[in-house]
C-alpha cells in the first residue's frame, strides 16, 4: 500500500537518540523505498542551528551510525532537502506558533496533505508540555491524521504515568499515541510470535506440562556512560525491566491472538500482565535480586565501579542489575518460573530467551554423569539473531551409549543485515500500525508490577549488594534458579 505523505516534527533533534538512531533509521527507510514519496522532516531543539548546519549534522549521523553508506551525492541531496530546523523553547507557546508556520510552509512546498507526526525524543518531564502546546498553538487542528510518537520512560511510577497520560489525552486519542519500546522493533522479538504460532512443533508444548522454566537475559557490557543524571533516578528496574523485559515476557507468554491485528495482539499481551504475579513488598526479597557494579575488569581492562562514575553519588544505591523469578498465574503458565536478569557491566552484550523443556524420564538414557540434559529452545535477539534448538543424540564412539546434547542452529543475521528496530517502528508509525507499540494498559500494569519492588528496595536499609564489573551479577540470583533445580544455560 502507498504510504501517506506527512511531516515529521522531531523534538530533540540535536540529541543523542536522533543522532545515533533516528536519522540513520530514516535514511535506511529512504534507501529501501519505505518512506512515502513526499515527506518533510522538521528538527527542533534548544540550540540555534541554520538549516545547512542541521543538514550537516544529519549527514554526520548517517555517516557514523547508519548501516547503509551514502551511495550518491544526488540521492543524498534529494533526501536531505526535506530536512529543516527550527529552534524551539518547549515552554514557550509562541515558539509553537512559529513552528506551525514552518510546518505549513513545508506542507505547501512539498505538496503534503496535512498528515502530521510528532516525535518526542526529549527529557520526559517535557512530554506533557509539548503535547499541550501542540494543541494550544493549533498545530493539531490539521486536515490529515496526527500521531504522537513518544520515547520512554512513560512516567516514573504508576501515579506519574497516569498524570502524563491524562495530559497527553487532552490532545491525542489513544489510537494516535505510539509509545516506543524499541525492543518491540527488534526482528527476533517480532519473530517470537511467528516461531510460536506458525510452527506446529512448538505450540502444543508451550505450557506448564512441557516447559520447566523460561530464562530471559538482557546483558550489557557498557557502564552508565554519560547518562548518570537520568540513570540515578531510574536504575535498571525502571530502565529495562518495566519495559523491555516485561515486553519479552508478554511476547513469550501471550495466548494466540484471534487475528494478526494490533488490538487483538495487544489484548493478548496485556492479559499476560494481568496474570503476572505482583509481589507484595515483603515478598520482594525472596523473588527479586538487585545489584550495583563495583570496580572490576572487562576484557583485561580495569573499569571503575558505578559509585565512582561521573555524576554518580558515592553513596548511590541505584541498581545497575536486576534479576528475578516471575510467575504468570494463569492456566497455561501456573508453576513455571520465569527467570529474568539484566544489567550493565556484565561479561557480554547479549539478549536471549531460553525455553527449558521438561526432561524425559531418566531411566533409559543418561550420560555418564547421570544427568540427561533438557531440550532447550534458544531465541537469540541481539547481537546475534537466531534460534538454537538443543536436542539429545547418541555419542560418537563405537561403544558409546552416552547421550550428548547437540544444537540445531539458525542464524538470522549471518548473511544479511536485519533492519534496525527504529526503522521498523518508524515505518509502522507511518503506516498507522501500533501493534509493536505499548498501549496504555500495558504501561499501567507494568508500573503496578514494578512499584512495590521499587518501594521495597527504597526502604531496604541494607547496603545494595555489589558485583564486580565483568561478572554476572550477585550470586543470590543463582540460588533462586537452584531452588527450581536449574541454572542459567549458556548455549554458544
Ligand atoms: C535503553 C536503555 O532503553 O535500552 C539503555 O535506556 C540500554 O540503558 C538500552 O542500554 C539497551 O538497548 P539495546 O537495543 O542495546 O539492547
Amino acid at each position: 500500500t502507498e504510504l501517506d505523505p506527512f511531516v515529521l516534527t522531531l523534538f530533540g533533534a540535536t540529541g543523542d537518540l536522533a543522532k545515533r538512531k533516528l536519522f540513520p533509521a530514516l535514511y535506511g527507510l529512504y534507501r529501501n523505498s519505505l518512506l512515502p514519496a513526499r515527506f518533510a522532516v522538521i528538527g527542533t531543539g534548544r540550540q540555534q542551528l541554520t538549516s545547512a548546519e542541521f543538514r550537516q549534522a544529519v549527514r554526520e549521523s548517517v555517516e557514523s551510525y547508519s548501516r547503509m553508506k551514502i551511495d550518491s551525492e544526488a540521492n543524498w541531496a534529494a533526501f536531505v532537502e526535506r530536512f529543516d530546523y527550527r529552534a524551539v523553547d518547549i515552554k514557550n507557546l509562541d515558539a509553537f506558533s512559529g513552528l506551525l508556520s514552518l510546518v505549513v510552509d513545508k506542507e505547501s512546498q512539498f505538496d503534503l496533505p496535512g498528515n502530521r507526526m510528532f516525535y518526542l525524543s526529549i527529557a520526559p518531564e517535557l512530554f506533557g508540555q509539548v503535547s499541550t502546546n501542540l494543541r494550544e498553538s493549533g498545530m493539531t487542528e490539521n486536515k490529515g491524521w496526527k500521531r504522537l510518537v513518544i520515547e520512554k520512560p512513560f512516567g516514573h511510577d504508576y501515579r506519574t504515568a497516569v498524570e502524563l497520560n491524562e495530559q497527553i489525552k487532552q490532545t491525542f486519542a489513544e489510537e494516535e499515541i505510539y509509545r516506543i519500546d524499541h525492543y518491540l522493533g527488534k526482528t527476533m522479538v517480532q519473530n517470537i510470535e511467528v516461531i510460536r504460532f506458525a510452527n506446529s512443533l512448538f505450540e502444543p508444548l508451550w505450557n506448564n506440562l512441557h516447559i520447566d522454566n523460561i530464562q530471559i537475559t538482557a546483558s550489557e557490557t557498557v557502564g552508565v556512560e554519560e547518562r548518570a543524571a537520568y540513570y540515578e533516578s531510574s536504575g535498571a528496574l525502571r530502565d529495562m525491566v518495566q519495559n523491555h523485559l516485561l515486553q519479552m515476557v508478554m511476547m513469550v507468554c501471550m495466548e494466540p491472538p484471534s487475528r494478526l491485528v494490533n488490538e487483538a495482539i495487544r489484548d493478548e499481551k496485556v492479559k499476560v500482565l494481568r496474570s503476572l504475579r505482583r509481589f507484595q513488598e515483603d515478598e520482594v526479597h525472596a523473588n527479586m535480586v538487585r545489584g550495583q557494579y563495583a570496580a572490576g575488569s572487562m576484557r583485561g581492562q580495569s573499569v571503575p565501579g558505578y559509585s565512582e562514575e561521573n555524576g554518580v553519588s558515592p553513596q548511590s544505591s541505584t541498581e545497575t542489575f536486576v534479576g528475578g523469578r516471575l510467575y504468570i498465574d494463569n492456566f497455561r503458565w501456573a508453576g513455571v518460573p520465569i527467570f529474568i536478569r539484566t544489567g550493565k557491566r556484565l561479561p557480554e552484550k547479549s539478549t536471549e530467551i531460553i525455553i527449558q523443556f521438561k526432561t524425559m524420564p531418566k531411566h533409559i538414557y543418561f550420560n555418564r554423569k547421570g544427568d540427561l540434559r533438557p531440550n532447550l529452545l534458544v531465541i537469540r535477539v541481539n547481537p546475534s539473531e537466531g534460534i538454537s534448538l538443543v536436542l539429545n543424540a547418541k555419542g560418537n564412539s563405537a561403544d558409546d551409549m552416552q547421550v550428548l546434547p547437540i544444537a540445531m542452529d539458525y542464524c538470522n543475521n549471518c548473511e544479511f543485515d536485519s533492519p534496525e528496530a527504529y526503522e521498523t517502528l518508524i515505518h509502522d508509525a507511518i503506516q498507522g500500525d501500533s501493534t509493536f507499540f505499548t498501549r496504555w494498559d500495558e504501561v499501567a500494569l507494568a508500573w503496578k508490577f514494578v512499584d512495590p519492588i521499587r518501594r521495597a528496595w527504597d526502604k531496604d536499609e541494607h547496603p545494595i549488594p555489589t558485583y564486580p564489573a565483568g561478572t554476572w551479577g550477585p550470586e543470590r540470583l543463582n540460588d533462586l534458579l537452584a531452588e527450581s533445580e536449574t541454572h542459567w544455560w549458556r548455549v554458544q
